[in-house]
């Protein structure tokens, strides 16, 4: 054996050896075997509440697609902003997803010293689904209908509270909207996420809210709270017999939450990419289809499950709520 193919020899054995090793940069690392373990979806408000039902959905069926176990954790308060700062700052590996839904973009905005930039800090994945609200009360509310409701609502020397989950949060921009409308005012009395709401609701102790059909569904068909209206402009499969809020006179309460998965900023793309798949993979999967479908919601199309489609509607809501939460002047902090 001559110098020349020891040299060779030895170098395809240092080669050998070098495939063999785990790669110790971050962003390789996880480019070449992602993933490896377990993922976990922050889901910034409480749990078994809108969000928290769509990330468990997803997370088992994007957890069969992946191959690892997808959980959840709760990291609730500040209209979600606690939960989007722990992404922010999490480590850019794929290993750490915020569920974010509309409040993500609305959250510059309304909070001025918000510790991060929701255009620099994360990376988008995909848009999930577009879920409709409605807008229900305590079962012993004296109303029948919407215009009994609002009949109510706007009685003299009414006193009415309204509950949301956070500033910036669906069940926030909601009760806004609808206060801006009636002209009337309302105590909002705000909470972790909007599935202590419900309890409140049923317990008699709150009046009203305005929320995700992720969560409202069951309670609604279980009269365990009292439905006036959905923010859509036809009727729901789910609740066939609940009027829109334009048939109940109410033309401009229409509202749908937008929801998007977001990785800490400098992920790599094959990682993102690979994360992408997996919840397109999760979208067309036949429990999710349906479950959402009982819930009263769909999920977004493939070619919106991207991360370009959800970057595209990030800065246009970002663009869209800054003047309207600057005009009206109400900020958070
Ligand atoms: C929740 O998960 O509790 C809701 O999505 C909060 C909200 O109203 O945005």
């Amino acid at each position: 054996m001559n110098i020349r193919s020891i040299a060779t020899r030895l170098a395809g054995g240092l080669a050998a050896v070098l495939l063999s090793l785990p790669v110790s940069l971050p962003g390789a690392q996880a480019q070449g075997r992602f993933p490896d373990r377990t993922i976990t979806i922050i889901v910034p408000f409480a749990a078994g509440g809108p969000t928290d039902v769509v990330a468990r959905q997803l997370g088992e069926a994007m957890g069969r697609d992946l191959g690892v176990s997808v959980v959840s954790e709760n990291v609730t308060g500040a209209g979600g902003t606690i939960g989007g700062q722990r992404v922010a700052q999490a480590r850019s590996d794929g290993y750490t997803l915020l569920l974010g839904n509309i409040g993500v973009a609305t959250a510059p905005s309304l909070y001025r010293n918000l510790p991060y930039d929701v255009l620099k800090s994360f990376d988008t994945v995909g848009l999930i689904t577009p879920v409709p609200m409605t807008l229900v009360a305590r079962p012993n509310i004296p109303a029948a209908n919407l215009p009994e409701l609002v009949a109510w609502l706007k009685r003299p020397g009414a006193e009415v509270n309204i509950g949301h989950a956070g500033l910036g949060s669906a069940s926030h921009l909601c009760a806004t909207l609808l206060r801006s409308l009636l002209q009337t005012p309302m105590t909002p009395i705000a909470f972790r996420g909007t599935a202590p709401i419900m309890t409140e609701l049923m317990a008699g102790r709150l009046d009203l809210t305005c929320d995700q059909t992720t969560n409202t569904v069951p309670y609604i068909q279980d009269n365990r709270v009292r439905a006036f209206a959905t923010t859509t402009d036809q009727r729901l499969a789910a609740l066939p017999n609940l009027p829109t809020a334009a048939e109940g006179g109410l033309p401009g309460l229409t509202v749908t939450v937008w929801h998007g998965f977001y990785v800490p900023a400098g992920t790599p793309r094959p990682v993102i990419d690979r994360l992408s798949q997996a919840l397109r993979t999760a979208l067309a999967d036949e429990k999710v289809v349906t479950r959402f479908a009982e819930l009263a919601t769909t999920p977004e199309p493939a070619d919106r499950a991207t991360p370009e489609a959800h970057r595209a509607l990030l800065e246009a809501e970002v663009a869209r709520w800054r003047p309207i939460i600057q005009s009206a002047g109400e900020y958070a902090d």
